[in-house]
């Protein structure tokens, strides 16, 4: 039986996997271990090499997922996987070290703390492997507000690499996000009660391949905050949804009015192209904000969800006119009628893009 279950969460990152198998059993010695590789459908073959390591050693196991779901979706499936009473999340490109992982099982099974996070930040950690300066400002900005969020003063609230009682994370996981890479964060703000144990980590330098997470950490924060308050009334995604079609509505009108007004083209065409490049600014902005986290990457598989989108949103366009149409013709005031078929377009934009353009 395991007493420690590592979570790997992966995206393209297979010539790292072997070696970081290898590191991991070196580490842990004595300690019955299994790991967990949750894998988004790499085009890489990442879960192919996963599914080589597995028939290799039975330790090893891998939940293939289909599209691109998120880091914090990917943990929080990975650690209700296991049958371990100990649960270790861990990044698979070896910037996280596997030497420190019987240090914070101790510190967790002896019962100094509830959870234990490697932190870049604290004294006697190294943050190499930060990209640059930018991030690690912007990281001490993020910090300081999520202190704010949790009440307790931790240096690295955003840390990738923690070890917990798998119960207690199961306990908690319903009360968990999913979205973004803030996944910490969020087990704290959902329990105030967690006793926490930082040990300094040396975060290294990615061995192979790239960082999948971008850095819009303020971004990544407002919406936790959104999240966390309203998420319950109107969900995330489609609140930030509505915003980028509300800055999309200013798109069209400036672009009306250049080809309409300045260029002189007629209203006809001045209007296709307004709509064209209003749709195709949106499904740029709701890849980068709103799908962030299962965002579309490389030109094949953008091209194709613009397409998608644009189809998508002919439909709703249809469907606003259509009722719209209809209600003002009933008697209803216009702005009212024209509002209810903004609602109804949008409704359905959102539905349909979400399930087929960003695959959920
Ligand atoms: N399954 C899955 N799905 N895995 C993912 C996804 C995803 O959508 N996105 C990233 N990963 C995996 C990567 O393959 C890697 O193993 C790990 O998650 C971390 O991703 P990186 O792309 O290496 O992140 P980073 O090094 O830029 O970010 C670091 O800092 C963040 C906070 O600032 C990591 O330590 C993160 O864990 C941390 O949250
Ligand atoms: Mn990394």
């Amino acid at each position: 039986m395991p007493e420690l279950a590592i979570i790997l969460p992966t995206l393209n990152e297979r010539d790292n996997l072997a070696p970081l198998i290898d590191r991991i059993a070196a580490a842990l010695g004595d300690i019955a271990w299994e790991a967990i590789i949750v894998d988004d459908d790499s085009t890489d073959g990442t879960a192919d090499e996963a599914r080589r390591l597995a028939r290799a050693d039975p330790r090893i196991r891998i939940l293939h997922r289909i599209g691109r779901q998120g880091l914090a979706s990917a943990a929080i499936e990975g650690m209700c996987a296991t049958a371990a009473p100990y649960v270790a999340l861990m990044d698979a490109d070896h910037q996280h070290d596997p030497a420190m992982l019987p240090h914070m099982l101790d510190r967790v099974r002896s019962g100094q703390a509830d959870i234990a996070v490697g932190s870049r930040f604290m004294d006697g950690a190294a943050a190499d492997g930060l990209a640059n300066q930018d991030r690690l400002a912007a990281s001490g900005w993020a910090n300081r507000i999520a202190r704010r969020i949790t009440g307790m003063d931790l240096t690295d609230p955003m840390s990738g690499f923690f070890v917990m009682e798998t119960d207690r994370l199961r306990v908690l996981a319903p009360k968990l996000s999913g979205i973004g890479f803030k996944l910490l964060l969020d087990i704290l703000a959902a329990s105030s009660t967690l006793k926490v144990a930082e040990l300094p980590l040396t975060f290294g330098e990615r061995r192979s391949g790239q960082s999948k997470l971008d850095r819009v950490i303020a971004f990544e924060f407002l919406t936790g905050l959104y999240d966390r308050f309203f998420g319950q009334i109107i969900p995330t995604r489609f609140a930030l949804f509505g915003t980028v079609g509300a800055v999309g509505v200013v798109v069209h009108m400036s672009v009306l009015a250049l080809l309409f007004r300045l260029l002189g083209s007629d209203f006809l065409w001045a209007s296709i192209g307004a709509t064209f490049a209003a749709m195709s600014f949106n499904f740029w902005l709701n890849n980068a904000l709103t799908y962030r986290d299962q965002r579309l990457i490389g030109f094949a598989s953008m091209a194709k969800g613009w397409l998608g989108f644009c189809v998508t949103c002919s439909i709703g366009a249809f469907a606003n006119v259509a009722a719209a149409t209809v209600l003002e013709a009933r008697g209803v005031y216009w702005l009212l009628a024209a509002l209810v078929g903004i609602i109804i377009g949008a409704v359905w934009n959102y539905a349909l893009s979400s399930r087929f353009v960003w695959g959920r």
